[in-house]
């Protein structure tokens, strides 16, 4: 492997990524090893809920330092907690990319949604560091050639951040972690291809139920199965479910989508109750109850997933997109506020 210390000083720089969040249909829930999975996911890219970053850089000194010169520049609701981690991130990878203690760095940051949305944001800011880092890799050392080469890495190390954000790399449909597929894998996320012209343009409508942050942290979550007498199955079911799931996606059946789609929202809830967690609101019981009820009556297609939190999110072909928002006008009283978003093209980088 190429070194990727600095031989000579270089020109100060910048460049920009924008990396979108995601939201999972089959659930990452448990990790092992160094952030790896104990079950395969899979998930959509979103497109209006993203991260922005621009970093800077200067040459600093010939021998890399032990901590990564970084000064931070936050927009909307990053933190100094934030900060840490990221700092503590860019630490982690000086042994691997000594190139990181050669800069000094700056880093500013901007989600496009707000905390209380419950999207998860350090899907999108972690993907966004992680392939600013394969770019200035690029940049400096002409490694990492191939898309295929730059995205894998980009999501290794995006996934080195946070398990969810190594598939905020790709647009679309995305796999992260084994299962029986041979280009599957726990260290990156590969994008899936061959999906029905139905799923292509989906929707994702977020009903906001509660605003207040989660009672219980995704780390805190991955713990719980570590411990849960129901972890092996559940691992074992979420498995078959990835290939079950990616197959009746290609095939196009709506039927089977939203039974496993739902089931899956239900089962990571199911293993937080079990543990005496309990996420669910009143009013996202509500709204399962009325939704399914309008599904029935009127033939949309429209299921729900939930992420570790009470927020629903709808998910619905771009087609029936007027009937879904006049359902959600008719459920006003059992949420805060909402957000639309849809299926994404993956990120960009501009540098
Ligand atoms: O990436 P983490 O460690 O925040 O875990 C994310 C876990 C879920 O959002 C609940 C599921 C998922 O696969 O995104």
């Amino acid at each position: 492997m190429k070194s990727l210390l600095l031989q000579k000083s270089i020109e100060a720089g910048c460049l920009k990524v924008k990396a979108p969040s995601n939201i999972a249909l089959v659930k990452y829930w448990g990790k092992k090893g160094h952030q790896l999975p104990c079950n395969p996911s899979v998930s959509f890219t979103l497109s209006e809920a993203f991260t922005e970053t621009d970093i800077n850089w200067e040459f600093e000194n010939p021998t890399p330092k032990e901590e990564v010169d970084i000064h931070f520049h936050f927009g909307g609701d990053h933190s100094e907690k934030f900060a840490e981690r990221v700092r503590r991130y860019f630490n982690s990878l000086i042994d691997t990319h000594p190139f990181l203690g050669q800069l000094k760095l700056s880093i500013r940051t901007r989600n496009s949604f707000p905390h209380s949305a419950g999207i998860a944001s350090s899907a999108s800011a972690m993907a966004s560091l992680g392939l600013a880092i394969c770019a200035m890799e690029r940049k400096f050392f002409k490694t990492l050639k191939s898309d295929e080469e730059f995205y894998r890495k980009a999501s290794y190390l995006a996934r080195e951040g946070s398990g969810s954000a190594a598939r905020s790399v790709y647009g679309g449909l995305v796999s992260w972690g084994q299962y029986e597929n041979d280009l599957s894998s726990d260290e990156f996320a590969t994008p899936v291809s061959n999906i029905h012209s139905v799923f292509e343009d989906y929707r994702d409508s977020i009903l906001i139920v509660d605003s207040k942050p989660k009672s219980v942290s995704s780390s805190e979550g991955h713990k719980i199965m570590n411990v849960s007498p129901y972890s092996h199955v559940r691992f074992e079911l979420a498995r078959q479910r990835v290939g079950d799931l990616i197959s009746v996606m290609q095939k196009g059946d709506l039927e089977r989508f939203i039974a496993i789609v739902e089931n899956e929202a239900l089962e990571l809830h199911g293993m937080m109750l079990t543990s005496n967690y309990m996420l669910l609101k009143p009013n996202t019981l509500a709204l399962i109850e009325e939704l399914r009820a309008f599904r029935k009556e009127s033939g949309v297609p429209a299921c729900f997933t939930l992420d570790a939190g009470p927020n629903l999110h709808l998910l619905y072909p771009s087609a029936y997109a007027q009937k879904v928002k006049n359902f959600i006008d008719q459920v006003k009283p059992h949420y805060e506020s909402f957000l639309h978003d849809h299926v994404g093209t993956g990120p960009q980088i501009h540098d």
